[in-house]
């Protein structure tokens, strides 16, 4: 297969990871016998140094003629000013709306080897295997904003707006992912508080009652939420919820496998390429020094592999080595727990080495 994949590195450890997850995708090409050629483009900060845009039109324009994207991360310190003109931030928004990826698929899986890396008790988190469809274009993310007022009485605001349609897709999506897994689906809302979220839980059980009635569905309030994924993970299969809740959920149940260096997600729309990211941020902090974990970005190639270029075995053979890896005791050390710990490089040379067997 002849594929054109787009890389966007961005900022922080973006480069450093892009760079080895790029590796093992070339390493799959070969051993495969596939054609994958890579073009690099700019986005967030380090545009935003270049061009003084975050997402510069020809990065958009390479997007858009690939058949995937792979991106690091984006945003840092030095562009956190908030009253600078734009944010790297936006880069990664507009990129998500230009291509209408509206749903970010986030897997939540347990590697055997790192359960005692987690925060969590081993009883409470073995097994759990969670999906969580996220919102992606729509909801508090990409409402009207705004600032009216001076000094005491400045004040914004940002609003928060669901269309039928916009949860309906959402919803099908999740429906259908929860059919080729466990059958379960929970939607999460503030169904008690805000509006948005009351026309959500009206889309969300229409659809499901006419369309998925096959499909065992429950609603859960967000808050309670956060609370029942520290308490009981175990119970959930598929979880769809909006732009914001998402994020935030996420990053929590990230912490169930030990680390957000293990997590990768899929944003993906209705035709068109999709885009690939680990679900971290930039980690400034520790950009450049060799120690970031590569794993979640190869982790995201591999759903690549998977959900764009429809190469399951190939994808397969990319979790596999990175199981390997594991059992064979490598740790970056975010995944460490203290004991002695491997850098970016040598993490992305031990995938690749495990492929080659
Ligand atoms: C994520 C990130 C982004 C988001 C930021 C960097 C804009 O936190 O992908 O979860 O909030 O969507
Ligand atoms: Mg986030």
């Amino acid at each position: 297969m002849k594929a054109h994949l787009v890389l966007l590195p961005g900022d922080g450890i973006g480069p450093e990871i892009t760079e080895q997850a790029k590796l093992v995708l070339e390493k799959v090409s070969q051993k495969f016998g596939h054609d994958f050629d890579f073009s690099s483009h700019l986005i967030g900060g380090i545009a935003i140094d270049s061009t003084g845009e975050p997402l510069p039109e020809d990065t958009v324009a390479a997007c858009r003629s690939s058949d995937a994207i792979l991106l690091g991360a984006v945003g840092g310190p030095k562009w956190d000013d908030p009253s600078a003109k734009t944010r790297p931030e936006v880069g990664l928004l507009q990129i998500r709306k230009e291509l209408g990826l509206f749903a970010n698929l986030r897997p939540i899986r347990l590697f055997d080897e790192l359960v005692d890396a987690s925060p969590l008790k081993r009883e409470i988190i073995e097994g759990t295997d969670i999906l969580f469809l996220r919102e992606l274009t729509g909801g508090i993310y990409f409402g009207e904003a705004g600032r009216s007022g001076e000094a005491e009485e400045e004040a914004a605001f940002q609003s928060m707006v669901y269309s039928v349609s916009e949860v309906e897709r959402i919803v099908r999506l999740a429906a259908k992912a929860a059919q080729g897994r466990q059958n379960r689906l929970t939607s999460v809302d503030k169904a008690n508080v805000l509006e948005p979220s009351r026309l959500w839980r009206q889309v969300a059980a229409r659809v499901m009652r006419e369309e998925f009635p096959d499909v065992e569905y429950d609603v859960v309030l967000v808050d309670a939420m956060a609370m029942h994924l520290i308490n009981r993970p175990r119970d959930f299969d598929v979880v769809v919820t909006g732009n914001m809740f998402g994020d935030i959920l996420t990053d929590e149940a990230s912490m169930l496998p030990g680390s957000l260096g293990m997590l990768p997600s899929a944003s993906l729309g209705a035709g068109g390429p999709g885009l690939y990211e680990p679900i971290h941020g930039s980690a400034p902090d520790i950009a450049g020094q060799d120690i970031a974990n590569p794993l979640a970005t190869i982790l995201a190639a591999a759903m690549l592999l998977r959900h764009s270029l429809q190469l399951s075995e190939e994808a397969d053979a990319v979790e596999h080595a990175v199981a390997q890896v594991l059992s064979d005791g490598l740790r970056t050390a975010d995944i460490a727990r203290g004991s002695e710990a491997i850098g970016t490089v040598a993490m992305g040379e031990a995938v690749i080495e495990r492929l080659s067997k």
